[in-house]
């Protein structure tokens, strides 16, 4: 966990905060609930084999939930894109399912009892978790036996000790006989450690997790299949401007499935017209209070629920809606920074705070 900062979100959910990039990986709102609304209500399924890509996948809270959410009788590829393999390997054990009592505290003064948080009935379920750790040591191995964090006494609160039991029970009896193909003897420990035939579906293989440690740019180069669904989750457009470049988000619409979708947290102007400019129909996520909470792509324009109002496509074309690029995906943060500040100076359009005064006239 070095670098890493955990923390319990506004839900309960377990958040990070990174050190490297000085930012939050979760909002303090819930990370679990941020998950679930932005970027799996907004999903319309009709199939039943589907595709995903995860950028960003970091504790994985996006596929997770969706896989709790649509996963069962259906077949799912997730694609996980992260630069960091230890998160990955952290994914699984992060608690999620608090109970009712973790959302309250004693108040000091007057013992009475008072809400931490928004309380949401969202979860997942330990065999999400499992399927994960199942997948996880068919990529990595004996690698992922080495998961030293897991002992470490500060971090114990953040992780789900259920999971924990599973994990050391898999890796014992169970992930070499499921390498050797030797089922009749894994589930026969698997049914007497735990008396259930619950864990049948380790064995099947509708549900596929592939993991990629690199660079996003870089792995969207060689990526081929036709996604339906992809969450864009990386950290904001000023920490992070590589993942938002015109030509990232270009390779991402290459990957899109027809009537496939992309889902972000991001609001911004910037993000926005960057997806309009690489060919999406762009929309917004929006919530059951009736709040923007993100934004929805798609080569198909069915799938857009809430357009975007006049003004707000005008807002798009003022100075703030100028894309970064990144010819060759390999600019490093800084020169793509200061390339879109040259194009700023240089640009005719209006700026954004001049389009607010003019109540949405762009000039
Ligand atoms: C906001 S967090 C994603 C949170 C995540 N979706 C979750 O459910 O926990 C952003 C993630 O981007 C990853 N990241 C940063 N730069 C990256 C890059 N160039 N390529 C791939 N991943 C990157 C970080 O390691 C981090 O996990």
């Amino acid at each position: 966990m070095d670098g890493f900062k955990p923390y319990i979100t506004g839900d309960g959910s377990v958040g990070l905060y990174s050190d490297e990039f000085n930012d939050i990986y979760h909002s303090g709102y819930g990370a679990l609930s941020e998950a679930y609304e932005k970027f799996v209500f907004p999903v319309e399924i009709k199939k039943d084999n589907l595709n995903v890509l995860d950028v960003c996948f970091g504790l994985g809270y996006n596929s997770k939930a969706f896989l709790n959410y649509y996963g069962k009788n259906k077949k799912i590829n997730f694609d996980c894109l992260d630069i960091n393999k230890n998160l990955f390997f952290l994914s699984p054990f992060i608690k999620t399912n608090h109970k009712l009592k973790d959302y309250f505290r004693k108040d000091k003064n007057d013992s009475k009892y008072v809400r931490l948080g928004k309380y949401k009935k969202y979860k997942i379920e330990d065999w999400v978790n499992q399927i994960l750790i199942k997948n996880l040591y068919q990529e990595f191995g004996d690698d992922f036996l080495v998961k030293n964090f897991l002992g470490e006494k500060k971090f114990r609160p953040f992780f789900e000790p259920r999971i924990i039991k599973f994990d050391k029970f898999y890796q014992k009896r169970g992930y070499k006989t499921t390498k050797t193909q030797n089922k009749p003897v894994f589930l026969h420990n698997i049914y007497y450690q735990y008396l259930s035939k619950r864990y049948k579906y380790l064995f099947s293989n509708d549900i596929k997790f592939n993991f990629y440690i690199d660079d996003a740019r870089k792995t969207v180069k060689t990526l081929d299949k036709e996604y339906d669904v992809i969450f864009l989750d990386a950290f904001t457009t000023s920490k992070c401007p590589q993942l938002w470049s015109l030509d990232f988000i270009k390779e991402l619409y290459r990957l899109t499935a027809p009537e496939g979708v992309l889902l972000t947290y991001s609001n911004s102007v910037l993000v926005r017209n960057t997806m309009i400019e690489s060919g999406y129909f762009t929309g917004k996520i929006i919530n059951e209070d009736n709040k923007q909470i993100g934004t929805i792509c798609s080569k198909s324009k069915s799938k857009i629920k809430y357009h975007l109002d006049d003004y707000e496509t005008g807002l798009l074309k003022t100075r703030a809606g100028i894309p970064y690029r990144d010819e060759n995906l390999s600019q490093t943060s800084s020169v793509i920074f200061h390339n879109r500040e040259l194009e700023v100076e240089n640009s005719n359009l209006i700026s954004s705070s001049r389009y607010i005064k003019n109540k949405g006239v762009l000039k």
